[in-house]
């Protein structure tokens, strides 16, 4: 019963630990005559260490079974050059499903690749993080998304808001499952490690006295007018405050490019410091202990929110609507003054405890009974019984 399971970017990663885990769990739980089989695929979309490789030590991840090697380009080529070569896996493994999460370009490129085989070889395809909309069609995730969900068999959603959209758009109910949200599954369980980092005395900051900031999206970093205004935005912040911002290599890239440099000189008491992408348990820890976080990424909006750290996005919309109505994030927009709002409004806002529903560490063994359910139809797993004894095989 063989799954396989892709990554390709850096945020899959996180999503999809619990799963593997929540696989080898279940498979102890029960004796099948056939248990499932994960295989782990890794696209190669993100190939740095700082990007990829540290993530999997920090979250106790297999090495992949399967690299493709597929690299940067163009979003034409990337996506192609993934289907080409993931179409090679799929022919080869020939597995019962397949799961895919987020909204990367490897997420649709291997979706796609498994929808278009022959029916007597195309596996269940399974989208965790199914039915988020940002409703902005010039975000290449949005187009990720919405095709990821009408060719995928299992739809995974991680708030109600994925259960409204995917119904809205036709899809049958019965193909959806509210499951909750397996990054916040690898938050919990990585929390207490998280606890332990130095991070924060190396880059010379204290708990809640340094602001966190993440920019990456193009629509934000590659055009010099639009980086501007958003630097613009934050710079009273830094006047008063450290601000360490952990910058991506496309985002790195283009502050050399477009002569930004100066916008990073360290400041008296503050300023922005410039500093390389953050393996996961450091990063966490520097979330966690944030006043504020500053960022224009779709889940790190959710990992505030879990936190309870006050986040202030830097768009113009979000496809993650629970994190705004419980009061952890607001949307800034992307211009300066709408930026020094949002923080204004943040730093003089509390930490929050509220937490969206079924965020509570337990959606990977959700997400594996379901499957089960599917791959092995004649012997039916309670969904919440499974979750609960999954997460204490998985500890
Ligand atoms: C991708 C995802 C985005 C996600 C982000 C997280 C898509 C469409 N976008 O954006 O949703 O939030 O990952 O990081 O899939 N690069 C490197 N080293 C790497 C990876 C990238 O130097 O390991 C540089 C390359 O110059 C590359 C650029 O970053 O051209 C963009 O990488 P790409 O994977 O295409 O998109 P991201 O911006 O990382």
């Amino acid at each position: 019963m063989k799954v396989l399971v892709v990554v390709g970017a850096r945020p899959n990663f996180m999503k999809a630990a619990p799963i593997l885990k929540a696989i080898r769990a279940f498979n102890s739980a029960h004796e099948w005559s056939e248990p499932m089989e994960p295989i782990l695929v890794h696209t190669g979309q993100h190939y740095d260490a700082q990007m990829s490789d540290a993530f999997f030590a920090d979250l106790e991840m297999p090495q992949p079974d399967v690299f493709l090697g597929a690299g940067s380009g163009s979003h034409a080529e990337q996506t192609a050059e993934i289907m080409k070569r993931f179409e090679r896996v799929l022919l080869e493994q020939k597995p019962q499903a397949l799961l895919v999460v987020g909204d990367v370009n490897s997420t649709l490129a291997c979706a796609l690749a498994a929808a278009k085989l022959p029916p007597r070889l195309k596996p269940l395809i399974a989208h965790v993080e199914a039915g988020l909309r940002s409703f902005d069609r010039a975000m290449p995730e949005e187009i990720n998304r919405i095709l990821t969900d009408q060719i995928s068999d299992v739809l995974f959603v991680t708030e109600e808001s994925g259960l409204r959209h995917l119904q809205t758009e036709g899809i049958p109910r019965a193909k959806i499952h509210f499951v909750g949200n397996t990054m916040i599954d690898t938050l919990r369980a990585c929390e207490t490690r998280a606890d332990l980092s130095t991070v924060l005395p190396r880059l010379g900051v204290t708990k809640r006295e340094y602001a966190l900031l993440t920019l990456h999206r193009a629509a934000n970093v590659d055009d010099r007018d639009s980086f501007v205004e958003i630097l613009s935005g934050l710079r009273d912040l830094a006047a008063t405050q450290r601000v360490i911002f952990p910058a991506h290599p496309r985002t790195q890239k283009q502050i050399r490019d477009l002569g930004l440099e100066s916008f990073f000189a360290p400041a008296q008491g503050g300023g922005i410091a410039m500093v390389a992408p953050q393996p996961y348990l450091d990063f966490l820890c520097l979330m966690k202990n944030a006043r504020l976080v500053i960022t224009d990424s779709g889940g790190i909006q959710e990992e505030t929110t879990a936190l309870g750290v006050p986040c202030v996005t830097v768009r113009d919309n979000t496809e993650r609507p629970v994190t705004i109505e419980l009061g952890s994030n607001v949307l800034a927009g992307t211009r300066c003054e709408t930026i020094r709002q949002g923080i204004r409004l943040q730093l003089a806002s509390r930490l929050k405890n509220a937490m969206p529903p079924l965020w509570d560490g337990r959606a990977a063994g959700r997400i594996i009974a379901v499957l089960a359910n599917h791959l092995l139809p004649l012997v039916p797993v309670h969904l919440e019984d499974a979750a609960g004894q999954m997460q204490e095989n998985a500890r």
